[in-house]
């Protein structure tokens, strides 16, 4: 549908032309006359208008009553002008059949709007909405976009892995991954019977991986090691995080992008996060028209303006010392305090972005070091290190980075001050060993970037199946 009416003049070009359409029903009107079955098939917003008169094949199923919302058929017919003002071109139907039926009071996407809590519990019939089609087409041309500027720029893409024993983040909020070797070498799920030592220890020599492994939560440190070869690499994959993330911001499993910069420093990745997500942002706005017009009309009044300033205009960048002065200094009461050393919560982000600056994207650098992770770069202050996060209106935090620690010495004492095993992070020390270079990087939650292109308003919209606490279905 999308390459008729997506062509010149919304199909006035193929006017005469006999197309074979496949889709499922969002409506049929039976008139006198003639029927009209709107048919969808997820390639555009615009449903493509079919006239079926009764001299045409397969006319009985509408006699029937078959031809309800859901119903999957294929249509053949010829692009004809409407008489319609909603549309330029319709299809006169010759043949139609029937592919599968949808029971009309059992089928539970109705005319009348749903509320998005309603249609979450059906995540699995939720894509043939207006408003999930269009998010998903805009997640896809997100995705897309975002392999294409790191490619033109040079970045070669890695997976990382999904299990793994290290926890990037250091903030205990894994998921524990686990599976029981039996004596017969058979795997086992472990939920019956955890084996334990003498002590009344979890006995991990009859784990899977010998040890407590976990789903990552940043593919950021094997980045680092690839960094470290290639110069420039991206991660794009899964993450997960076990934290009690009961807010539209937060999912148990999200989509991460994380480039890595070797030969370079905060302010090449602040650069390039400003880059990236220009060049996104701008990518959606050419090629997604008509999804873009459907959110600016019924999800986020303006959200189209909103997005042509981030492509136009640069970014605020301040430092963190700056942003809690910024904060003292203003007028509006907290919940949460604001004092130099405390991280800023999602109310102070807001108020930077959406308040202060207006609606612009703002990056805060330099932030004190105890409220960061161990392997952020020092700050000559000896109190802060070199992270920025970029903070954008509704959303709050879309992306977390900074430049690394490439000294062996200050990464060993930092691993040791905050009382980590330096010998399992034997591999993360090789990098600061053999041909050390100052590198830098930064992770996106892919759902908060889509949550920002779209205005949806909760993040468990912007992911087909959204997982969290209490809910892992489909
Ligand atoms: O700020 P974070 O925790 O940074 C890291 O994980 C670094 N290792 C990234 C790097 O430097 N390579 O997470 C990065 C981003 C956040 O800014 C946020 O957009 C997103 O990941 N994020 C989440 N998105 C959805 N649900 C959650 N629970 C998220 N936690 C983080
Ligand atoms: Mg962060």
């Amino acid at each position: 549908i999308a390459d008729v009416k997506g062509g010149p003049d919304e199909g006035v070009d193929r006017l005469g032309e006999v197309l074979v359409v496949r889709g499922w029903v969002r409506t049929c009107r039976v008139q006198s006359t003639v029927t009209f079955i709107e048919i969808n098939d997820g390639s555009c917003l615009s449903n493509m208008q079919c006239v079926m008169s009764s001299d045409a094949e397969g006319y009985d199923q509408v006699e029937s009553g078959f031809l309800t919302t859901g119903t999957s058929v294929l249509i053949e017919g010829t692009v004809v002008s409407s008489q319609g003002s909603k549309q330029k071109v319709e299809l006169k139907v010759a043949r139609l059949i029937l592919i599968g039926k949808s029971d009309p009071s059992t089928y539970p996407i109705q005319k009348k709007r749903a509320t998005r809590e309603f249609l979450r519990t059906i995540a699995h019939l939720r894509p043939r909405t207006n408003t999930f089609g269009a998010v998903t087409r805009v997640r896809n041309a997100l995705a897309y976009a975002t392999h294409k500027f790191f490619q033109e720029n040079g970045f070669v893409w890695i997976s990382s892995p999904i299990i793994t024993a290290s926890d990037c983040e250091g903030a205990g909020e894994q998921f524990c991954v686990t599976t029981l070797i039996s004596n017969a070498g058979e795997s086992d799920c472990p939920l019956n019977s955890i084996p334990t030592t003498e002590e009344g220890n979890v006995d991990w020599s009859q784990d899977f991986f010998g040890k407590p492994a976990f789903l990552t939560v940043s593919g950021q440190l094997n980045a680092e090691t690839y960094a470290s070869a290639f110069s420039d690499v991206y991660t794009f994959g899964p993450t997960f995080r076990a934290e009690n993330s009961n807010t539209s911001r937060h999912l148990a499993e999200f989509w991460m992008i994380e480039p890595e910069l070797a030969f370079a420093d905060l302010n090449d990745d602040m650069a390039c996060a400003t880059a990236y997500l220009q060049y996104v942002v701008k990518y959606i706005l050419e090629n997604c028209k008509e999804d873009m017009d459907f959110f600016n009309t019924w999800i986020e009044k303006g959200i189209i303006n909103r997005l042509k300033a981030v492509v136009e205009k640069d970014f605020i960048q301040l430092t963190y010392s700056d942003a809690v002065e910024l904060l003292l200094k203003s007028k509006k009461k907290f919940e949460f305090p604001v004092k130099w050393g405390l991280d800023l919560q999602s109310e102070h982000e807001r108020y930077i972005t959406e308040i202060a600056f207006g609606g612009r994207p703002v990056i805060i650098r330099d932030y004190p070091k105890e409220i960061k992770a161990f392997y952020m770069r020092q700050n000559d202050d000896g109190k802060t290190v070199s992270a920025m996060d970029l903070l954008v209106p509704r959303v709050g935090e879309l992306i977390g980075g900074s430049q690394r620690e490439e000294r062996l010495d200050y990464l060993e004492s930092r691993l040791d001050e905050l009382k980590l095993n330096k010998d399992s992070y034997w591999w993360y020390l090789d990098l600061r060993r053999f041909g050390s270079v100052p590198h830098a990087g930064f992770g996106l939650g892919f759902e908060r970037l889509v949550q920002f292109a779209t205005g949806i308003e909760n993040i468990r919209d912007a992911i087909p199946f959204p997982r969290s606490p209490g809910s892992a279905d489909f």
